[in-house]
């Protein structure tokens, strides 16, 4: 749905949680677009789960406010927010059946049977569970019990959907398709989707935006191609993609890989260089290139789709790269051979170490 004006649908403002002594989030600020489908992504115990609590009012922030368009619903507790949760293992009411399951929200809200039904009729129709409309969840595969799950929540007409780990219980073949069905459905229905994840690839397949949290806070937000290609600091770029993470010194404006210089702004401080593994290049004769490192090959391994090679490089360092088949069939190049590895500056990225 197109936004009516630029005010984010969703705004947190120095949101703060503490468990007793643990500190669950920092002051922590984030705004979501109407029609967002936004991944709040980070390692397990980073406090991804608290904050979706906070949104949807099942958990009070200890400071802090969460407005929805523009008003004020801290104090409002989940039944009244326009916001709807799914729950990480879904949360379905084991001695209902599914279509009690899904009618169960209208029916709390008061909503006559004659007014529910259709509704739920027409849910149980979108998520393809109408033939499952009088089995128990118990009857039901994990694919199967993640729709009627949706259909529950979305049958609200949620402004925002609140999804935990939507996909975790799923094995990859189904977590796959049901990572195409969240995209279409969030398409269809034109609302605005918070997922939690602390599954990288699947951040990136489903949503417009990530947020990537650490110890409590946002560290890095934008598109999923800003956070690959410009990560904010060596925590974001060891979380998304592959990555060399290479530690280094930078002094008076210059960080010193081997015999490379690379210009740097900043203080004087560790920092690191990360550079994606398909981004070198290996080459027999010392080529010309913006960065440039000897090394040797110290393994090579057959990835599918890929060929990675491991090359220790003369600083010490271990650099993995990827390259295609092709390249292998050249036969100069073999476990112990000695080797250039070289990238373009462009793909060099001169990181703050966290
Ligand atoms: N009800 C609770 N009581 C005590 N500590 C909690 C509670 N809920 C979460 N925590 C702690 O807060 C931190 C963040 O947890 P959580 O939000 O569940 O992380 P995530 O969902 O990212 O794995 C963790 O250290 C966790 O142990
Ligand atoms: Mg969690």
């Amino acid at each position: 749905m197109p936004s009516t004006n630029d005010a984010p649908l969703l705004r947190l403002t120095g949101v703060t949680k503490a468990f007793g002594s643990q500190t669950a989030l920092q002051p922590l600020d984030l705004s979501v677009a109407r029609g967002d489908f936004l991944a709040l992504l980070g390692p397990s115990g980073c406090g991804k789960t608290t904050l979706l609590r906070i949104i949807g009012g099942f958990l009070s922030p200890d400071k802090g406010t969460v407005e929805i368009d523009g008003r004020d619903i801290t104090a409002i507790g989940p039944e009244h927010r326009p916001i709807n949760m799914v729950f990480q293992g879904y949360g379905l009411f084991p001695h209902m059946t599914v279509r009690e399951n899904v009618g169960y929200g209208l029916k709390i809200a008061g909503h006559a049977r004659d007014k529910r039904e259709p509704q739920v009729n027409a849910m149980l129709e979108m998520m393809h569970i109408a033939t499952l409309a009088d089995r128990l969840p118990g009857e039901l595969s994990g694919g199967q019990q993640q729709r009627v799950a949706l259909a529950r929540a979305l049958v609200m007409k949620p402004s925002v959907l609140l999804l935990d780990e939507p996909l975790a219980a799923l094995d990859l073949q189904l977590r796959k398709s049901m990572q195409s069905e969240l995209r279409n459905l969030h398409r269809e229905i034109g609302g605005t989707f918070i997922c939690v994840t602390h599954d990288q690839s699947e951040a990136i397949g489903l949503a417009n935006r990530i947020a990537v949290m650490n110890a409590g806070r946002i560290v890095q937000e934008g598109t999923p191609e800003d956070i690959y290609k410009r990560p904010a600091n060596t925590f974001v770029a060891g979380f998304i993609g592959d990555s060399n993470i290479l530690p280094l010194m930078r002094r008076s404006g210059v960080c010193t890989l081997a015999s490379n210089s690379i210009a740097s702004d900043g203080p004087d401080a560790q920092v690191a260089m990360m550079v994606r593994p398909t981004d070198i290049q290996l080459s027999e004769i010392k080529p010309t290139a913006d960065i440039c490192v000897p090394g040797q090959v110290a393994d090579i391994v057959f990835m599918g789709d890929h060929v990675k090679f491991v090359v220790v490089i003369e600083t010490g360092d271990t650099l993995a790269v990827h390259r295609p088949h092709a390249e292998c069939d050249t036969g100069w190049i073999g476990r112990g051979v000695p080797v250039f590895a070289s990238w373009s500056r462009n793909d060099s990225h001169v990181l703050d170490r966290t």
